[in-house]
Formats: C-alpha cells, sequence, structure tokens
C-alpha cells in the first residue's frame, strides 16, 4: 500500500479525498486499517460551516470520531490488541492530570484532545481514513460477536449511555426526548433498556419521529404543534436532545415539580432564554450532559447484545463516495446515521 485515502475538511464546503502516506505506528501505538466511520453532527458543521461553534478550522483536517476497524500493524513495544482483531476507538485522551481528570471527570477535561477535532492547535486529525494510528491506550477489542458494522455506534451510544446516566434511576418513570436525530433515538433505546416505563419523542420531522418508535419510542409527537394531545405534561425526565431552544422550552415546560431535566444537545452559541422561574418554583434540576469516558465499554457490551438500534443507520456509503455520503447525512428528511465504508478498494465506485 502505497497511499492512503483519508477525508480531509479544508474550510467550509470544502471536503476532498485525498491520498495520505501511511504512517508507522511508534512505540505504544497502534495502526488500525479502517472499517467503518460514523459521520456525526460535527462533522457535518466542519464540512458545511467550517466549524465547530467557535472552533475553526485553521489547517486541513481529516474528519471522524466515530470509527472501527482491525488491527494493521503494532508499533514498538505494543502488547496489544493481537495483528487482524476486530477494534473499536475511544476518540478522547485527556489530559490524566488537571482536577477533573484527578477527580475521574475526565469527559469534561478542558485538555482532553477528541479525534477529528479543531478544538486545539494543531488539530487533532481524524479516524475517516483508511489507516488510522492511535496511542495502544485508545484501542478497544470488541466483544466476541460483535460486527463492526453495528460496533461503530459504540461512540454516539456512549453519549446516550452518559446523558441518560445524568437522568438517575429511569426505572418506570415517564421521559420526555426532545430530538430524534441519531442521538435521540439512541437515548431512547438506552432509556428503555435502563427500564423507562414511558418515552415520548418529539422532533419536527416524519422521519426522525419513524425512527424513534423503531427504537423503542412509547409516543411521538409533532415538535411544531403544541397543543398535539400526544404531548405529556408532568414527566418525571426530560433529556434535550435537539440542540434548539425551542426543544428546551418543551422540555422545562413539560417537566413535573421536582423532575430532572438533562441538557444534551449543543445549543446555539450564546445565550438561550428559557422560563427560568419554572426551574425555581418547580425546583426543577437541570443537569449537563458532555460526551462520556467509561461508557465506552458498557456501549460495546450493549451493542454485542440485542439493543434494538439497527434502525438508526439508515445508509452506508463506499469512501469513495464521501460527498454523497456528508451531503445525505445532513438531510434528516431521509438519513439518520450515515456510515462510511473503508473496506472497499481503492478507484472502486458503488
Ligand atoms: N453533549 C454532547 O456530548 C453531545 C454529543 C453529540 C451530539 N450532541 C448534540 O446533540 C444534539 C443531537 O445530535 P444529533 O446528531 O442527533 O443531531 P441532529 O441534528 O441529527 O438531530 C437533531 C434533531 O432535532 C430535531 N429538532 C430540531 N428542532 C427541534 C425542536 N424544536 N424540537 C424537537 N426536535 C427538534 C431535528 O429535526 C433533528 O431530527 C445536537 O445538538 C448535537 O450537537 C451533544
Ligand atoms: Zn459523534
Ligand atoms: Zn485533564
Amino acid at each position: 500500500m502505497t497511499s492512503l485515502q483519508a477525508c480531509v475538511v479544508h474550510g467550509a464546503g470544502d471536503l476532498r479525498i485525498e491520498d495520505r502516506a501511511p504512517a508507522a505506528p511508534g512505540p505504544g501505538e497502534v495502526a488500525i486499517a479502517v472499517a467503518y466511520g460514523g459521520i456525526c453532527g460535527s462533522d457535518l458543521h466542519y464540512y458545511h460551516r467550517g466549524a465547530v461553534g467557535d472552533f475553526t478550522v485553521r489547517e486541513p483536517m481529516v474528519l471522524g470520531h466515530e470509527v472501527v476497524g482491525r488491527v494493521a500493524e503494532l508499533g514498538p513495544g505494543t502488547p496489544g490488541p493481537a495483528v487482524g482483531d476486530a477494534v473499536a476507538v475511544h476518540p478522547a485522551t485527556p489530559c490524566g492530570e488537571c482536577r477533573e481528570c484527578r477527580e475521574d471527570h475526565r469527559n469534561v477535561c478542558s485538555r482532553s484532545r477528541y479525534l477529528g477535532s479543531a478544538a486545539h492547535s494543531p488539530h487533532v486529525q481524524g479516524g475517516f481514513t483508511r489507516r488510522l494510528v492511535v496511542p495502544a491506550d485508545q484501542v478497544r477489542a470488541l466483544p466476541a460477536g460483535l460486527d463492526l458494522s453495528r460496533a461503530v455506534l459504540a461512540e454516539p451510544l456512549s453519549v446516550a449511555l452518559h446523558a441518560v446516566r445524568q437522568a438517575g434511576d429511569v426505572r418506570g418513570k415517564r421521559v420526555l426526548v426532545t430530538g430524534a436525530g441519531p442521538i435521540g433515538c439512541l437515548v431512547v433505546a438506552v432509556l428503555r433498556h435502563a427500564g423507562a416505563a414511558e418515552v415520548v419523542v418529539s422532533d419536527l420531522l416524519a422521519q426522525p419521529l419513524a425512527t424513534a418508535s423503531a427504537v423503542g419510542a412509547t409516543a411521538t409527537v409533532p415538535a411544531g404543534r403544541p397543543e398535539d394531545p400526544a404531548w405529556p405534561d408532568d414527566v418525571d425526565v426530560a433529556i434535550e436532545a435537539s440542540g434548539a431552544p425551542a426543544g428546551l422550552a418543551a422540555c422545562v415546560r413539560r417537566i413535573r415539580r421536582g423532575g430532572t431535566v438533562v441538557l444534551l444537545g449543543l445549543l446555539p452559541t450564546g445565550e438561550t432564554g428559557f422560563l427560568g422561574n419554572v426551574v425555581v418554583t418547580r425546583e426543577i434540576t437541570l443537569r449537563g450532559a458532555f460526551r462520556f469516558d467509561h461508557e465506552f465499554a458498557e456501549a460495546l457490551e450493549l451493542l454485542a447484545g440485542d439493543l434494538p438500534v439497527d434502525p438508526v443507520v439508515t445508509h452506508t456509503f463506499p469512501v469513495t463516495d464521501v460527498i454523497a455520503a456528508f451531503d445525505l447525512a445532513g438531510d434528516r428528511s431521509v438519513a439518520s446515521k450515515v456510515l462510511i465504508d473503508f473496506t472497499v478498494e481503492e478507484g472502486s465506485r458503488r
């Protein structure tokens, strides 16, 4: 193999497939032959706007932080996993030294490096490449019986697991989830698995709501119709997974006294208004949920079981069609999670 295709963003609207020289794994590192990558909202933002929030692409950056594949080569002194083993990549490298890291709150480490992120300079190159070199401690062997094409959901499922953990014990509870994109739908599956009795899901679009039903929502409601009788009142828990201020407003409006609202969706930068007095008079708990840490292992175990999340993956494109993959992935009226298949031969087309 002389060169390797990688999906590189150069700025807003400028995504290219480029050949990159294959890097050799250094001491303690693993080279992975990437099999699948999942396109995430942040990848789409880097592609469309050249930025995620305030993090702007200032140099060419390989996208992607949801990646799985097989071990291709071990660096000097790297004990394992064995060449050929199927693995998933934990995308975060926390600093290990700050207060948050020392207190086992590593998902909020401000110095954490995340695959395919422009938060730091130089940027952290991502995993949408045929061959990815990472430190061995980011690599997790897949549990027996778990296919690579399902394991690629481990990263967003970890996000969902963390958000549900922030909600506390949901057994027997009534829950509202606002937003039925890939993240909201994975939250639904986790809520049902964790024993939530009712999970009502809102979205503006029909397709995401259909996916939410397929993964376990007990009812769905159109977000644009506040008078719809399907809206629940007095839910025990609400998880905001739309990133829209209107989604947060619905969560705060529908929560019972003493209930918990988890903010998972990334709201527009700047201030967001909502009914703050309801938080006071109903003694609502507001909790944030950012990324994940130990949940990654749990996500792989759940995927090896029968968690019904397959409907979340709606399309798979060969890496040679990556622009088409990104364009479709941004259209929630048809697509939920879109995968890139890196196992196709170079030069081949669909
Ligand atoms: N906190 C974290 O660690 C973390 C991690 C990953 C993603 N996110 C965020 O979570 C959110 C969901 O991620 P995703 O990939 O599923 O995004 P997405 O954009 O694919 O899905 C959002 C869904 O919300 C729907 N929506 C828009 N306005 C709505 C409203 N007012 N009420 C209900 N639904 C509405 C959209 O139609 C869409 O289906 C995004 O904001 C994303 O940035 C946060
Ligand atoms: Zn992601
Ligand atoms: Zn740290």
